[in-house]
């Protein structure tokens, strides 16, 4: 069996890069979106079709024929995904690889975490209905996105020349670029029997607290000096954990515990094992990582 017709759904920051990579194959592409003419650097050669992610009969119309849907939608949307499966069961859509993309989102120690829970969710739902033979499902763990992670304050503060290390900043964290996690797209579907009804774990570099900053004190034009301070990491998770489920709507207590969940070792944020070789990424070596982090560097005037 190989596919040859995919949807994929939410083209945001994840989805315009994958999108990238599966116009550069051989699969045919058709983005589905709420607002189609809002979508804007579509690729040659792909298709747009309007959907309302609420309406299955909206849904099942616009699947037809297509043999995969991937989807890229925004954490908002992660729950809306169980009318969406049931619509690709419904359009007999073969194989569903769902918004997930996650660090630890399959790690079976955090499903109780109330960041995990929408994608706990969706993963069982999905689990249920390949045991039934409905549709097949692949789950991409990716590892935190390389990309922006000089943006926020997560492993580092570049705004501030800071550092906050969990214990001694050594706790490994897996990464992948956007543009892995495309190619990585490609590849797990150019070998459906490999991947079928499995956790894919892909990801370009493990990097630490401690390997970020002295790349990016290596290269830095600031002349800044780094303000260093550390916390425990047990005590830090919990912490973050107790704010978080106390005001479950303030975005930077719920940030503060997807940081220390990356990052306190607790759980799984580094992959021993990974499938690059079965989906055909290569894993970036130490130059590489760092001309990201130069770029990024240079972008940012620093
Ligand atoms: N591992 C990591 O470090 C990491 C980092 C960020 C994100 N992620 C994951 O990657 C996936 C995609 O995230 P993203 O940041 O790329 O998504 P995004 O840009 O926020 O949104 C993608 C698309 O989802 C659609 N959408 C449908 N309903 C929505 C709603 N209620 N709210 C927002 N968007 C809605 C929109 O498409 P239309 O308007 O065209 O319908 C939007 O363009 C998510 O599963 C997220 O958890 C992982």
């Amino acid at each position: 069996m190989s596919f040859q017709r995919v949807a994929l759904i939410g083209k945001g920051l994840l989805g315009t890069a994958v999108l990238e990579q599966l116009s550069k194959s051989s699969f045919d592409v058709t983005v589905l979106s709420r607002d189609p003419s809002s979508l804007s650097g579509l690729p040659s050669g792909v298709s747009t079709s309007a959907v309302d992610y609420s309406s299955i009969d909206s849904l099942v119309s616009a699947l037809q024929n297509q043999d995969v849907v991937v989807a890229t939608l925004g954490a908002a949307a992660i729950l809306g995904q169980k009318v969406i499966i049931d619509a690709c069961i419904k359009a007999g859509v073969k194989r569903y690889i769902p918004s997930d993309w996650g660090s630890i989102t399959t790690d079976p120690t955090a499903r109780h975490l109330p960041t995990n829970y929408p994608f706990v969710q969706i993963q069982d739902y999905l689990k249920e209905k390949a045991q039934k033979g409905e549709l097949e499902y692949t789950i991409l763990s990716t590892g935190g996105f390389f990309d922006g992670i000089l943006d926020v304050p997560f492993l580092l503060d570049l705004s501030t020349s800071s550092v906050e290390y969990f214990d001694e900043g050594q706790h490994p964290f897996s990464v992948t670029t956007l543009d892995g996690v495309g190619k990585a797209v490609v590849g797990a579907l150019k070998v459906p029997a490999q991947t079928k009804n499995r956790n894919i774990f892909v990801h370009q570099a493990l990097i630490t607290q401690v390997k970020m900053v002295s790349i990016v004190k290596k290269y830095s034009t600031s002349g800044r000096q780094w303000q260093e301070t550390y916390v425990n990491g047990e005590t830090k998770f919990n912490e973050s954990l107790d704010l978080a489920t106390k005001n479950p709507g303030d975005f930077g207590f719920i940030m503060g515990l997807l940081k220390a969940m990356a990052l306190s070792g607790k759980f799984n944020s580094a992959y021993s094992t990974v499938d690059n070789d079965l989906v055909g990424l290569p894993i970036l070596s130490d130059e590489e990582l760092e001309n990201l982090v130069v770029s990024k560097l240079r972008e940012k005037g620093q």
